[in-house]
């Protein structure tokens, strides 16, 4: 597997508490070339739609100024103009990589987004049951359908041009972006200290991040890339709050 050497991404807060380190990256091997597909899960910070889909007329992301700088329009983001992930599919020279909940034509041929805003690693229900646990489920399902599809005598050129193929799920970038929820609400909603937070709150995210990772791990990817964000850790922390 040529591209075997990027797999997967985590951005992911707060692996400093365990690591005793307040950046790094973790890899073996380097990029190289561009990745077939990408497959998100996560919160607002990636949801490219799924949480207008999920929930109507609920989210603010569906009107205005959000979408305003870029898109021209609320696009079912929580930004004014593109989300890092986005820039990664431009970068890579995808088109935006379309929400699992989309429901008007969807094209999955580079990559699928289970982000949903408000989402948590752990799984507590509120505010939102898209849990990260939910999303590898969802993960998991489509991808059967997909490879019982490619396997099928009856595939169509249609499923063939919009679904990725069998090489870009063990090819592609995982992107793991989430805890930032659990964090606030234990910080606001259980009205805990920083230190609380990080002794009662981070551990459970670590791990629920973790297990995600092991997630049909031997199908998934052949090495991690672990891209700790320090603001993240700073917010963990409580110093920039
Ligand atoms: C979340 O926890 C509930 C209650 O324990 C459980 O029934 C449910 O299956 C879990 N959800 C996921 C996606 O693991
Ligand atoms: C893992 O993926 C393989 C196909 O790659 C599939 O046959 C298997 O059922 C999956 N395991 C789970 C637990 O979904």
């Amino acid at each position: 597997m040529a591209n075997s050497v990027y797999s997967v991404i985590l951005l992911f807060l707060a692996t400093s508490f365990l690591a005793g380190e307040t950046s790094g990256i973790k890899a073996e091997g380097a990029f190289s070339g561009d990745p077939p597909a990408v497959f998100v899960f996560g919160d607002s910070l990636s949801d490219t739609g799924n949480v207008m889909e999920a929930f109507p007329f609920y989210a603010d992301a569906e009107n205005s100024p959000y979408g305003s700088t870029f898109f021209h329009a609320p696009s079912g983001r929580f930004s004014d103009g593109r989300l890092i992930i986005d820039f990664m599919a431009s970068k890579w020279g995808f088109p935006f990589v379309e929400p699992y909940l989309n429901n008007i034509v969807p094209n999955y041929k580079h990559g699928i987004n289970f982000a949903v805003s408000g989402a948590t690693a752990r799984n507590i229900t509120d505010p939102i049951p898209f849990v990260l646990p939910l999303q590898t489920d969802q993960f998991v399902r489509f991808k059967r359908r997909v490879y019982a599809s490619s396997n099928s005598k009856h595939k169509s050129g249609c499923l063939v041009s919009h679904l990725p193929t069998v090489e870009a799920f063990k090819d592609g970038i995982y992107v793991i972006f989430i805890g930032v929820n659990d964090i606030l609400l234990s910080l606001f909603a259980d009205n805990s200290t920083p230190s609380d937070v990080k002794e009662k709150t981070v551990p459970p995210v670590v791990s629920a991040i973790s297990k995600a990772v092991q997630v049909n791990s031997s199908q998934l990817y052949e090495t991690v890339v672990v891209h700790v964000m320090e603001s993240f850790t700073a917010l963990a922390t409580g110093t920039k709050l």
